[in-house]
């Protein structure tokens, strides 16, 4: 549509329009939005905003009292997903449905002090590109909010991602920040949709895209408490932490090698040692012979290969009840034709060159990049 038909559209009589798009992803939070979208309304004043819930189809029924919300509120929204999780891919589509020419970002746990948002909006109508909080530049704090272990990790993790970013920024793992939807809109097809640190993942992107222009890429922060949760639990776990190293060195490989790639390949390493530990048990331990123990081994690891891949690599869209069994069945066949594929390329290689540890490692290669590629068809589709 052209801006001149859209300026024949007639604009509704009661309606302002937003000056900021609030998203806020939800997984079991119902105890906490509608203080949420009350402190939002307080904290932004006379500023007109939309406010985004992304729920994931919560057990508690956040959708339902979102959606009951927005019977009364017109700036609410609810985007209730279904058969999918995850923080990344739920801001992305919050973010991507939003109208506002800004998007902010914050928790719904109430940890995030929303009392900041109108100086992260200044910032950015300032010219910043992405406005971040930080609980660690100047007068904010973590302390209040994080365990010890949680801190030093999520220390580690700034350090870890500001040798990816090459910028010095105090935060780079917030969940709360803001930013020109322009920017956002621009980067969106390249994000990951895995894992917590999307925040990590559009500042690398718009990096990229800004130095293409030859432009840098300017990110202000504006520092708060970080606070303790108020209701419910938190979805941090060691899942999280994992699928952060498979973003960080996807994007080593500037993206070439998408994160999912690279867990497959971490949890096939991982395969390796099970193997080779189920070989030792049932061969000496159980006196099963060669050719036995081998099979076993090999059902063995391709079963915790699959049940890790489901969880880790494809938490995303976990195969749970018959489809779990229906994958298991697909994720064996595909195996057993990615090591007939490995053993044939490894041979022929072998046979031209006499190089052994080269053939072995290519037929190794390829049968993982076999298996990834044809079980994201048919397993994980
Ligand atoms: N839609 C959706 N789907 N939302 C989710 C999911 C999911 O799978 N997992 C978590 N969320 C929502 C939670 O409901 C909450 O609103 C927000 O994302 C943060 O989740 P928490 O479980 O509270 O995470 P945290 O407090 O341990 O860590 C958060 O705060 C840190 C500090 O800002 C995250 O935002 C981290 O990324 C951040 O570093
Ligand atoms: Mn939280």
């Amino acid at each position: 549509m052209s801006s001149l038909e859209i300026s024949a559209v007639p604009a509704a009589t009661t309606w302002t329009a937003p000056a900021v798009a609030v998203i806020v992803p939800t997984f079991n939070e119902r105890e906490n939005i509608a203080l949420l979208y009350e402190k939002v309304m307080t904290a932004l004043g006379s500023t007109p905003f939309e406010f985004i819930v992304v729920d994931d189809n919560s057990p508690d029924g956040t959708a339902a009292l979102a959606k009951e919300m927005a019977q009364r509120l017109p700036n609410m929204r609810c985007l209730h997903r279904l058969g999918r999780r995850g923080l990344a891919s739920a801001v992305c589509e919050g973010a991507a449905s939003a109208a506002a020419p800004y998007i902010a970002v914050i928790d719904a746990d109430l940890q995030h002090d929303e009392r900041i948002l109108p100086a992260m909006l200044a910032r950015a109508i300032d010219g910043a590109d992405i406005v971040v909080g930080t609980r660690y530049a100047g007068a904010g704090s973590a302390s209040e909010g994080l365990s010890v272990m949680r801190e030093q990790g999520s220390r580690l993790a700034t350090q870890l991602s500001s040798l990816l970013t090459g910028k010095s920024l105090s935060d780079p793992m917030s969940g709360f920040f803001l930013m020109r939807r322009a920017l956002f809109d621009k980067v969106a097809p390249g994000l990951s949709a895995e894992g917590f640190k999307v925040l990590l993942d559009i500042i690398v992107s718009a990096t990229r895209a800004h130095a293409t222009e030859g432009l840098p890429l300017t990110i202000a922060e504006v520092p708060y408490t970080f606070r303790t949760r108020h209701a419910g639990t938190s979805k941090m776990g060691p899942l999280v932490v994992i699928q952060f190293l498979g973003l960080l060195l996807s994007r080593m490989t500037r993206g070439v090698l998408p994160t999912s790639f690279l867990m497959f390949a971490m949890v096939g390493t991982s395969g390796l040692v099970v193997h080779l530990i189920t070989l030792a048990i049932t061969h000496d331990g159980l006196g099963f012979t060669f050719a036995y123990a081998q099979l076993a081994a090999t059902l063995v690891a391709m079963t915790t290969n699959f049940v890790l891949n489901n969880a880790l690599t494809y938490a995303d869209r976990k195969l749970k009840g018959a489809r779990f069994w229906r994958g298991l069945i697909t994720f064996y066949l595909v195996c057993s034709i990615g090591t007939i594929a490995n053993v044939a390329v490894a041979a022929n290689l072998f046979a031209a060159s006499h190089a052994l540890m080269l053939s072995g490692i290519a037929g190794a290669m390829m049968s993982v990049v076999f298996n990834y590629s044809v079980t994201r068809i048919l397993t994980w589709r």
